[in-house]
């Protein structure tokens, strides 16, 4: 007999979503095992006898590892459930039948770049904090900045939740009225964008991922999404592993010491 391992750790490992997630899933009675709702985030389940269902949808740990790459359109929310009954990103991709989820979030007015997979490993290893991964967003903004305020946003800022790193910000262009930067940033906290512009006087009217570790969907209208080719996801793995040790050798310098363990463990960072 296999080990029991615990339900919200199984949907995680099968790439449902991150662990704190399948437990809010599990919670809110999406989950079903050999056919019994289960809500209770304690239950165990045997990942090789048991079925497990999220939405009547059988969740299978042995499936191949898929990775896709979607332009994101306007007005689709970046989860799988959606309470209001939105259209989700699982919506517009329609007939797979593999259940993936968003590597990270744009928010419901945001289109651009969004990679989907089942891959919990590689979605960690993207999204963990240290791993220091860039996205690039063409942001237009109200009025025409002055150089003081794109100056602050390149320094970096501090929000009601922290500081945020130094951007890579370009200014591209604009009517008088309006203008279009180029953003470029890492890590990804809840409406960065947005606040970040806000807290300088630059409301945001419109925002548009260009880049997502180094992928780009320039040649895909919104709403259309394509599978990854296998050297495309060799590149995302070499990059999540590079710059993480990048960013630990440079804790380390700062430190002046031994490269200190992460605090946060991989497979529980989203
Ligand atoms: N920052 C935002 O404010 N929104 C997004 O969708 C992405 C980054």
């Amino acid at each position: 007999m296999s080990e029991r391992i615990r339900l919200h750790k199984f949907l995680a490992d099968c790439g449902v979503a991150s662990r704190r997630k399948s437990e809010e899933i599990i919670e809110r009675g999406h989950v079903k095992v050999n056919g019994r709702v289960v809500d209770e985030v304690g239950t165990t389940v045997d990942p090789f006898s048991d079925t497990v269902m999220v939405d009547d949808t059988p969740v299978n740990v042995h499936k191949e590892k898929i990775h896709i790459l979607m332009n994101k359109p306007k007005g689709v929310v970046t989860t799988t459930i959606d309470p209001e009954k939105r259209q989700t990103v699982i919506d517009v991709l329609g007939t797979v039948d593999v259940r993936v989820y968003p590597v990270g979030r744009l928010d419901y007015d945001t289109e651009g770049v969004l990679l989907l997979t089942n891959d919990g490993e590689l979605a960690n290893a993207l999204l963990h904090p240290s791993s220091e991964i860039w996205k690039v967003y063409e942001v237009k903004v109200k009025g025409v900045p002055h150089y003081a305020q794109i100056n602050k946003l390149k320094q970096g800022l501090v929000l009601d939740d922290g500081p945020t790193a130094p951007a890579r910000v370009k200014v591209e262009e604009g009517t008088g009225r309006n203008t279009w930067l180029v953003l470029g940033l890492t890590g990804g906290r809840y409406h960065q964008i947005k606040r970040m512009c806000a807290s300088v006087g630059l409301p945001v009217l419109k925002l548009r991922r260009i880049e997502f570790a180094g992928l780009r969907v320039d040649e895909m209208n919104p709403g259309e999404w394509r599978y990854l080719k296998p050297k495309e996801v060799g590149r995302l793995w070499a990059l999540a592993r590079s710059a993480r040790a990048a960013a630990e050798a440079r804790r380390r310098r700062a430190k002046g010491g031994r490269p200190e363990k992460p605090k946060v463990p991989v497979t529980d960072s989203r």
